[in-house]
């Protein structure tokens, strides 16, 4: 069995065939499986691991997505707001600790006033950090107007996940309606990689519905697309959205979380120059869930540094981990997670990703 894997692992070019063998895997394969290719990995791009401050700044949302817990339809959420002092002050000690990257993330609004407030943020933090942090945002679907706007002034990566890369599946996960719109959604990230940005997404695995065959067309989906960093882990139910409906049909977490690492070896075997986070996600299940994702294939780990004051209302799933943590705890934490996993901190470096120069110069 482990020459079948070995085969697959050492091949140019990954069918969809492949990706469900290796997405399948279970017991001793499975093990085999991330392990090699884990290895693989590292002696051919290095052991670096790359630090994104996340400051998840509001739970205000426009949006209803079925399986989120900041849902603008869920009454029983604590809305917060941080002021742009803080975010900013957040930003200054990601720098003072050498994180090289931040990431705004917060629920999504268009209008202007957000728009504009954001732009003014992103140039502050520039300007306090002498430029030196480099700036991922993660804000949603927006106009093309406000995308360019939000470039210029300095963020130079842009998250927007496609949730699933299948369209039925989408609409069971979203209501349809001219707020969530596949097609929508694949235009943004098009527009993204237009005005400049690299350009993340990614999926939620183990969604009720969904389907091994549908998380390897994810795969295949990214590699189309050109996509340089990924961001993906496990769906975690949340009592007080619609999706809570469906718990029975769900993969068991265990499961949940065996394929969401299965998804990222494979991923890191697809494309090799990419970025890949380790979604905090994974440890909601496992306490060492990033780590180990750091050994198959992640690179990039984002340690939170919302205020602590609010990290508890971010609950986009339930059992967040680090909600009552610090950002000094947790860096302190974290750079001693990253060397148990044999990996080693990009200290003040950017960490971008590699496909992005290649993608840009017309390489692949
Ligand atoms: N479980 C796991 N991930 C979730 N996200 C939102 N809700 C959940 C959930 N219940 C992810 C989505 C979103 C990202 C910010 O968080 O993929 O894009
Ligand atoms: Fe906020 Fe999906 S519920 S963007």
């Amino acid at each position: 069995m482990s020459e079948i894997i070995s085969q697959i692992i050492n091949k140019d070019q990954l069918s969809k065939a492949d990706l469900i063998h290796l997405l399948s895997l279970e017991g001793d394969d499975r093990d085999f499986f991330l392990r090699e290719s884990g290895n693989k990995y590292i002696e051919n791009l290095g052991n670096k691991v790359y630090y994104r401050g996340l400051v998840e700044f509001s739970n205000y949302c426009t949006k209803d997505c079925y399986y989120c817990g900041i849902r603008k339809g869920n009454p029983n959420a604590e809305r917060y707001e941080i002021d742009d002092k803080s975010i900013i002050e957040a930003a200054k000690f990601a720098h003072e600790n050498h994180y090289g990257s931040v990431v705004l993330q917060a629920g999504e609004r268009s209008d202007d006033a957000f728009t504009k407030r954001i732009t003014n943020i992103l140039k502050e933090i520039k300007n306090v950090t002498n430029g030196e942090v480099g700036i991922t945002i993660s804000l949603g679907e927006q106009t093309e107007e406000t995308y360019r706007e939000w470039f210029e002034a300095g963020a130079h990566r842009y998250l927007l996940r496609i949730e699933t890369s299948n369209k039925d599946l989408y609409y069971k996960i979203h209501p349809e309606n001219k707020n969530h719109n596949f097609e929508d959604r694949l235009n943004c990230i098009h527009t993204l990689q237009k005005i400049g940005y690299q350009t993340g997404t990614g999926v939620m695995i183990g969604l009720p519905f969904q389907e091994i065959e549908q998380l390897a067309n994810d795969l295949l989906f990214f590699k189309a697309m050109n996509i340089d960093m990924v961001g993906m882990g496990p769906f975690i139910e949340h009592t007080e959205t619609p999706l809570y409906q469906h718990k029975d049909k769900l993969w068991s977490l265990q499961r949940r979380f065996d394929v969401s690492l299965n998804m990222i070896a494979a991923l890191r075997l697809l494309m090799p120059n990419i970025n890949i986070a380790a979604a905090t996600a994974l440890q909601a299940i496992d306490p060492m869930g990033r780590e180990k994702a750091l050994r198959y294939g992640a690179n990039v780990i984002m340690p939170n540094i919302t205020p602590t004051l609010h990290r508890k209302d971010y609950t986009l799933y339930e059992n967040k981990p680090c909600t009552d943590e610090g950002a000094e705890d947790c860096s302190n934490c974290l750079s001693i997670r990253v060397e148990m996993a044999g990996r080693k901190v990009g200290l003040d470096e950017w960490g971008d990703s590699k496909h992005y120069f290649n993608r840009t110069s017309g390489k692949q």
